[in-house]
């Protein structure tokens, strides 16, 4: 009895292990294999935050720069080059005025994110796959799907001016 227990709790503990290190926590393998298939890997959204930053010009954006587990380790231990298995999202939102924050603050000061613009970008770290550009698989996704491959060879070139950062021009926001 006592065995089938002990059994019992041990199935439960690997359950629990493969709950936590599911796609939604970033298991790097999976993700990049559900970008390169053309799919928006599972859970993206609540990796964790590296950055924001605003465009102004055509692209007039709010945008957040999240990383997977590896980018996040990588950035905090300032491991450079990336490790194989980082990969970095870029999110963006349309950037508005915000009528019913300015009421409450008696000016208008206030600009937030409205719906989703300018696409999902990711850049996945993988050194062999990717050499010819930095080591890194540049991939854009319109409304949930990949964007064609004709404006990729123009990702990797605009990101050669950050070589010193190994391409990634987001800096870590303390
Ligand atoms: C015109 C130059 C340019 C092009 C083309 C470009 N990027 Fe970037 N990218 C930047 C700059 C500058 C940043 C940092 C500022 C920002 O996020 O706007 C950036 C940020 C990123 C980030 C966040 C990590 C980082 O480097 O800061 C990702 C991911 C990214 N770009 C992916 C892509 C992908 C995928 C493509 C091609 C579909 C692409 N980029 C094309 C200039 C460019």
């Amino acid at each position: 009895m006592k065995r089938i227990i002990l059994a019992s709790v041990a199935a439960f503990a690997l359950a629990g292990v493969t709950v936590l290190t599911g796609p939604s926590f970033g298991r790097s393998g999976d993700d990049d294999a559900a970008i390169v298939e053309g799919k928006l890997p599972v859970g993206y959204r609540d990796w964790r935050l590296i950055s924001v930053a605003h465009e102004e010009g055509s692209l007039n954006d709010l945008r957040a720069v999240l990383g997977n587990d590896v980018a996040i380790k990588a950035y905090r231990d300032n491991t450079l080059p990336f490790p194989d298995g980082a990969i970095v999202a870029r999110l963006a939102w349309r950037y508005l005025p915000s009528e019913e924050n300015n009421k409450v603050f008696g000016r208008p000061q206030s600009f937030v994110a409205g719906p989703p613009v300018n696409g999902v970008q990711f850049m996945v770290k993988d050194s062999r796959k990717y050499a010819a550009t930095g080591g890194w698989g540049f991939v854009q996704f319109n409304d949930g799907k990949p964007a064609d491959e004709a404006g990729r060879g123009a990702c990797f070139g605009c990101h050669e001016p950050a070589i010193a950062r190994d391409f990634v021009f987001t800096r870590y926001a303390p």
